[in-house]
């Protein structure tokens, strides 16, 4: 395998680890979800360097190398990649120098998965909802983008407003979502109810976007029945030809921005998983490359409407551990190494959040065995050398007979994984 060549009809190869004809893949972000590609990865006897930005991350602990490395920088982002030389580089999480991999992409230096673009347009709410809304013509809520306070007001409320800022959107009208045009886990994000809702949401945007003193989107507030992550794989076909598969609809919880819970099989009508797969395979089509991706979409009866999409596995489809034959994880690695995929069911399942709890460095966690004493449970601690209150450091997943007994073994083996400072 070179390093393009995996996009060939060639037959894929795939080499010893630490010997010459390695195949190599870097992951640019090694957070509990890049942990498990690379676990997915190492399964399949590839090399894989991890890279994040502060030392010890949960994908760190198990790469053949690690690099702690600021990824927003775009000089050391070049230097990681052309000091290590991977056939793929795998990005895990928003933040990164997308300019520095559209780069390495066009040099022929490495093949970004997706593709450099994907990861461009899906870091910026603006890039990703253009595409979809004005491009591709998917239903999405009303929305303006706005760079200053007046501006929202104007685009939710319909004043006047003297700026080319406001587009497409004014008088989006209460309740309404704003958030930071780059920000993720709901950092910065809130939802406006009336006018006296304005300065405090301005205020908290500014302050949570990824990027100091960002541009905002203002979102109609979606009045949904429930939202799904439609995990949408698109894999090499035997033929050198791209196939693109769905699983099953995951459900999900969200408190504050942050996934707590999901389930999977999400039940829904014909009608409303038909388009929510047109909508999945619209937007992925339009992205390229091959890997899998987490399409977030909202459904009020028979309709959908789409939301966002990410290039890579998706939080909320950590339930997939329990519920399909190759989890999101497998199916990533399995896909962007152009090798086939099967997204089949086994059972129900659903997935439940384990927060830190406490502020500290080096926690340990009381409760795993009550935890594991669950029937159909299993846990992952993702360790994390540092614990926030709401911090993600552990899931439990469990499988059951249905949705619901999953739902009830997931919270409550969560619930009984207690993070303590020693
Ligand atoms: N326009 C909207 N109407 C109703 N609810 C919304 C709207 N936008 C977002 N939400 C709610 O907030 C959650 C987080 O929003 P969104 O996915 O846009 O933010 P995020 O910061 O990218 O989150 P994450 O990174 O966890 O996916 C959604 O899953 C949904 O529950
Ligand atoms: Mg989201």
């Amino acid at each position: 395998m070179t390093a393009t060549g995996h996009r060939s009809d060639a037959p894929i190869r795939l080499g010893t680890p630490l010997t010459t004809g390695a195949t190599r893949v870097m992951l640019l972000g090694s957070g509990e979800l890049g942990k498990e590609v690379v676990i997915a990865l190492q399964r399949l006897g590839v090399e894989v360097i991890a890279v994040d930005r502060y030392p010890d991350a949960p994908g760190h602990q198990v790469a053949h190398r690690a690099h702690t490395v600021d990824m927003t920088d775009p000089a050391a982002l070049t230097a990681v990649i052309e000091a290590e030389r991977p056939h793929l580089v795998v990005p895990e999480i928003e933040a990164i120098a997308t300019d520095a991999l559209a780069a390495i992409e066009a040099a022929g230096t490495a093949t970004v998965v997706p593709t450099a673009r994907a990861t461009r347009l899906t870091m910026d709410r603006e890039g990703i909802r253009r595409l979809a809304a004005e491009e591709l013509g998917l239903p999405t809520s009303p929305y303006a983008f706005a760079d200053s306070l007046a501006e929202v007001r104007a685009a939710i409320e319909g004043s006047p407003v003297e700026s080319a800022a406001v587009e497409g959107g004014v008088g989006i009208g209460y309740p309404c979502v704003l958030k930071p045009v780059m920000s993720s886990s709901g950092k910065g994000q809130s939802v406006l109810r009336s006018a006296a809702d304005l300065d405090r949401a301005w205020e908290y945007a500014m302050a949570g976007g990824r990027v100091a003193r960002t541009r905002v989107i203002v979102e109609g507030f979606v009045e949904f029945d429930y939202e799904i992550t439609l995990l949408t794989v698109r894999a090499r076909n035997a033929d050198g030809t791209t196939g693109t598969h769905f699983c099953a609809p995951i459900g999900h919880l969200q408190r504050d921005g942050d996934y707590v819970e999901s389930w999977q099989p999400q039940p829904m009508s014909d009608a409303a998983l038909a388009e929510a797969r047109r909508i999945a395979g619209a937007v992925t089509a339009d992205l390229g490359g091959w890997g899998v991706f987490g399409v977030e979409l909202f459904v009020a009866g028979d309709r959908v409407l789409f939301s966002e999409v990410s290039p890579r596995p998706h939080d909320t489809g950590l339930v997939t551990l329990a519920t399909q034959r190759l989890s999101e994880f497998e199916l990533h690695a399995r896909a962007i190494l152009g090798l086939p995929v099967d997204v089949t069911l086994t059972g129900p399942g659903a997935s439940a959040v384990v927060y830190g709890g406490v502020e500290a460095t080096g926690i340990a966690y009381d409760g795993v065995a009550d935890a594991l004493a669950v029937p159909g449970t299993d846990l992952r601690l993702f360790g994390k050398p540092e614990s926030f209150v709401r911090r993600r450091m552990g899931v439990a997943v469990a499988s059951g007979d249905d949705v619901a007994q999953a739902r009830e073994r997931a919270t409550t083996a969560a619930a009984r994984v207690r993070p303590v400072t020693l």
